[in-house]
């Protein structure tokens, strides 16, 4: 295996998540890294031991020591304060910036070549840090938030339509936060529109309950979510590290695409071995671009806070 992903705040769920989704899969070996230095050493162990079960090669290792992740292909930032219930994501704006202060020196240290991959909330926000704290190329920064929007709102017409979650197709763009912009329009069951299957309350029901799918979790098991986070950022990795020119909605810094200047919005990206390889611009009826306007305006709001 001569492939690397670097799990950063792989001590916690999400992270711990991506890193077994990514060993289960043998997509690369994997460097847990978290500045709780044992428990990231005992997760990766925990994680590597479950490789020959599966039938993986894959070496996984952990500590809180940068240097493990020198020659990583991809490094996922899962680190950060997740949300309590009653919290939105933008309440975390402000600790997760100091979080992402932390880890930029070392990741241009360390990791100069690598494709990142940030999770921590508020989304669209922290690749914004990010970007500006690397001073990587737009290619390189890649926020995890639509592959997980997407996937919500395809349990939700899977469950409502009772239909093979292998037939939905959904497509959620805009920031991740209570502004996301679902498109029925462009969300489908085996080709076929939902707007041609389900009644407009059944749509806006589903719609808003993938924009409140995270504080739905959060609720229930009183923190954020994990399992469908990281798998989310593991099938991002695999889509780079396959070249699998896999398009997905992916939060990414627009310089003029859908009309939004400098700012990390969702939108459907091209992913394959360089990163972003393409930003898919598609048509959006007057409804539909005013809404991604607004959700652009709420992640304005959010990198003004932080000055990014
Ligand atoms: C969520 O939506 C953690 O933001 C993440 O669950």
């Amino acid at each position: 295996m001569n492939r690397k992903v670097t799990v950063v705040g792989g001590a916690g769920n999400v992270g711990a998540t991506v890193a077994r989704a990514i060993a289960e899969k043998e997509l690369a070996d994997v460097v847990v890294i978290d500045i709780a230095d044992q428990k990231a050493a005992g997760i990766a162990l925990d994680i590597y031991e479950t490789c020959p079960i599966i039938g993986s090669d894959s070496r996984v290792i952990g500590g809180a020591d940068w240097s493990a992740a020198a020659g990583s292909d991809i490094v996922v930032i899962t680190s950060g304060k997740p949300r309590k219930p009653g919290m939105s994501r933008d309440d975390l704006v402000r600790d997760n910036f100091d979080i992402m202060k932390s880890i930029a020196p070392k990741l241009v240290e360390h990791c100069p070549n690598a494709i990142v991959v940030p999770v921590a909330n508020p989304l669209d926000a922290m690749s914004q840090a990010l970007f500006r704290l690397t001073g990587f190329p737009r290619e390189r920064i890649i926020g995890m938030a639509g592959v997980l929007d997407s996937a919500r709102m395809s349990t939700f017409i899977a469950m409502e339509l009772k239909v093979s979650v292998e037939n939905v197709h959904s497509f959620v763009l805009g920031g991740h936060g209570d502004t996301m912009v679902p498109l029925p329009r462009y969300s489908t069951v085996a080709g076929i529109p939902i707007t041609e299957l389900l009644s407009k309350e059944a749509i806006d029901a589903i719609s808003v309950r993938t924009a409140n799918g995270g504080a739905e979790i959060t609720k229930l098991v009183g923190t954020s979510a994990w399992y469908a986070p990281g798998q989310a950022a593991a099938e991002m990795c695999e889509a780079i590290l396959k070249d699998k020119k896999k398009i997905l909605p992916c939060s990414v810094f627009l310089q003029g695409e859908y009309g939004i200047q400098d700012l990390f919005v969702g939108v459907p990206v091209k992913l394959g071995a360089r990163g972003v390889e393409e930003i898919i611009q598609i048509t959006l009826t007057a409804d539909e671009d005013a809404a991604l306007k607004k959700s652009a305006a709420a992640v304005k709001e959010l990198v003004d806070v932080i000055g990014v």
